[in-house]
This record gives C-alpha cells, sequence and structure tokens, in this order.
C-alpha cells in the first residue's frame, strides 16, 4: 500500500514508524501546510514533503493518514476520498455527526476504506478481555466504568492552541483526550442508547472542558458511567472496570487486566514494558497500538473489507459524546458543538 501521511505534528512519527513496521506499506511522502513543520518532517524522517496535500495523489498515494486538527479531517477525507484515496484518520472522526456522515458517506460512495485511529482497542489486554465478553466469561454485563484522569498544565498556551478551541477541537477532555477510554467503553459493552453528563472548566482556564461526567444506558440495556479530566493533579494510566453475572475485569490502559470470577478463579493480565521498544519509540498515552491500526487498515484496503475501527464504529463513539455535551449545554454548563 502506498501511504501519504497529511499533517506532522506531535503524532505523525508514529505513523511512519508504524509504516515502518508492517510489510507492504511503502510511505510515497508527508504534506503540511506550515512550511516549518514540513521541512523539520523532511529533516527527520528522509521522506519527500509536500506543502498540498493533494500532491501525495500525485506521487501515488493510494490512502492517507490524516493527522490533523480535528475540524480540518472532514474536508481533507471527502476531497480525497472523492479522488478513489483510502483514508486513515486520527481520532476523533470529526468535530461534529453531521461530519461523521459527510466522511462516512463520500468515503462509502468512492468505495474507499475510512479507518479511524483508535489504537487501544488493539492493545492486547483489550482484545483479551473482548475475547472473554464475546465468549460469555463474564455473562451477561450489567455495568461499565471508564475513568481517565490526566494532568494537562493550564499553562501550556502552546499545547492548547487549537486544541483549546471548541471549533477546531470539538470539545476538550471527552472530544479529545477521554475519547480512547470512551471508545473502548463502547466497543467493549456495545452501541449506546442513550446518555447524560455534565461537563465543567474547573482549573485549566480553557474554552473546552477540563472535567466531564456521564451516565450511559447501552443498547443491552447494561448501565455504565463516564468520568474524565485533564486537571487531575497527577496523571494516572486510565482504567475500565466492567462487571458481569460471571466475572468483574478491570482494564488498566494498556498495562494490566484484572478478572475475578464468580467460581474464585481470578487472573492477572500484565503487559509492562510495552514501551520500551528502541524499534517503535512512542508515549505511553499513545501506545503502540498504531502499528496494529495500520495493518489492519492496510488488509483491510487489499482485501476490499472495513477496517476494524471503521469510520461508523467511530462515529457511535462521537455520538455518545455529542449526546453528553448536548446535556451540557441543556443545563447551561457551557457552550459545545452539539450538532
Ligand atoms: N491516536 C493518538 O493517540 C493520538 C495522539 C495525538 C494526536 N492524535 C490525533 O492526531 C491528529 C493530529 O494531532 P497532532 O497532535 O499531531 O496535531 P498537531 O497540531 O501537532 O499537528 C497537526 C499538523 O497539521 C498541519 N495542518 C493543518 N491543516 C492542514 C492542511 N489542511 N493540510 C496540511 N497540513 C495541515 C499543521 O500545520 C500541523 O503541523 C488529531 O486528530 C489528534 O487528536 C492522536
Amino acid at each position: 500500500m502506498r501511504y501519504g501521511i497529511i499533517g506532522c505534528g506531535r503524532i505523525y512519527q508514529n505513523h511512519v514508524r508504524a509504516a515502518q513496521l508492517v510489510d507492504g506499506i511503502e510511505v510515497v511522502g508527508l504534506a503540511d501546510s506550515d512550511e516549518g513543520t514540513l521541512a523539520k518532517a523532511v529533516d527527520e524522517t528522509g521522506l519527500p514533503g509536500f506543502s498540498d496535500y493533494r500532491q501525495l495523489v500525485d506521487a501515488g498515494a493510494e490512502a492517507v493518514a490524516l493527522c490533523l486538527p480535528h475540524s480540518a479531517h472532514a474536508e481533507v477525507c471527502i476531497d480525497l476520498a472523492k479522488r478513489g484515496v483510502h483514508i486513515l484518520s486520527e481520532k476523533p472522526l470529526a468535530t461534529t455527526l453531521d461530519d461523521c456522515d459527510r466522511m462516512i458517506e463520500a468515503c462509502e460512495a468512492a468505495k474507499v476504506q475510512l479507518g479511524v485511529v483508535f489504537q487501544h482497542r488493539f492493545n492486547e489486554n483489550s482484545v483479551i478481555l473482548r475475547r472473554l465478553i464475546d465468549d460469555g466469561d463474564l455473562g451477561d454485563l450489567v455495568l461499565g466504568t471508564a475513568i481517565f484522569q490526566y494532568h494537562k498544565a493550564p499553562a501550556d498556551a502552546a499545547y492548547f492552541e487549537w486544541r483549546g478551541s471548541i471549533r477546531q477541537a470539538g470539545g476538550g477532555v471527552l472530544a479529545n483526550f477521554g475519547v480512547h477510554t470512551i471508545d473502548l467503553l463502547l466497543w467493549l459493552m456495545g452501541p449506546a442508547k442513550a446518555a447524560h453528563g455534565f461537563i465543567g472548566t474547573l482549573s485549566m482556564g480553557t474554552e473546552i472542558e477540563d472535567t466531564g461526567v456521564a451516565a450511559v444506558q447501552f443498547e443491552s440495556g447494561a448501565l455504565g458511567t463516564i468520568a474524565a479530566t485533564l486537571a487531575s493533579a497527577v496523571d494516572f494510566e486510565s482504567r475500565l472496570c466492567i462487571s458481569g453475572t460471571k466475572a468483574t475485569a478491570v482494564l488498566t490502559d494498556s498495562s494490566a487486566l484484572e478478572v475475578q470470577r464468580v467460581d474464585g478463579r481470578s487472573a492477572t493480565y500484565r503487559f509492562d514494558g510495552l514501551l520500551d521498544d528502541k524499534a517503535y519509540p512512542t508515549k505511553a498515552p499513545y501506545g503502540r497500538g498504531h502499528i496494529d491500526v495500520l495493518r489492519d487498515f492496510a488488509e483491510a484496503v487489499r482485501d476490499g473489507r472495513p477496517p476494524a475501527s471503521d469510520g461508523r464504529s467511530a462515529r457511535q463513539t462521537q455520538s455518545v459524546i455529542t449526546k453528553i455535551y448536548q446535556q451540557a449545554n441543556d443545563h447551561g454548563l457551557q457552550t459545545a458543538r452539539t450538532t
């Protein structure tokens, strides 16, 4: 698969490195509209660089990664889908459900694949937990809780740039940061029927919310909660606790999975050292999942099937977050994007 990467900021290196580790992927170039950022990325990687992402198509890219501010995902995706290019969008799919729908429709109409980077679905412990649930080892699921506690320094204005803007980011801790944990909750518990939430900007001084909570009703009838903050004094690994009629499981992001069964048997799966890999240096919250996301995406393009993390499943995650923002707006808590 001839691959191009659009946007050479914080996450693009994970795509370059992952592409080097997956058989059958050739990176034909990078694109960034910022001259200095592009020059630095070309220098770092030795890859060809283009100031206009459309030049990647001329360079032979049949698939691209969108590593762009969230509000730019939809237009670039739709433009390239019409040119027959397969799209791997970074999370979240878009800033609004309307944009999610336009992206999904454009890709389906053009018969190109639309993947979304929810790489934590591919962590080994996430995969084990999903298999236990699918095999009925947890029994009927009754409760799923997702907890995300992260520390971001409020003074980091350079970091918050577009990420602090509701229009460009779509939202704060829920839409941008805790979105991985919310996505995992839905991937494990199944689609949500309803969500009621509150958000607040408690200590960051940003336009986006730094803290959010919600109660969720899943289509299965099971219930769940989401609690997420950027204003934690310290970082904790995010956690998911899933209770069923036969067992309870606690998934600690990428490092551990504990399962306690009603018959007294318990198991702990540990994945310490996942990040200690010279071939794939990455940051703790990003993990190693980009490699598996890209491998699955390339196979999906080759086989003409949707990727395991596709546009439609990413839309479900966006839909829950949108519902929480709508509730929050109804309570007059904060103006966040709700359409
Ligand atoms: N999966 C993960 O764990 C993870 C981690 C970090 C970021 N992300 C996601 O990756 C995406 C990018 O985030 P980032 O932190 O790398 O952002 P960033 O701001 O560091 O980089 C974005 C780059 O896109 C460029 N750009 C903007 N509009 C452009 C256009 N029209 N054409 C070409 N280039 C353009 C900017 O100049 C910038 O260099 C976001 O969706 C973000 O949520 C995912």
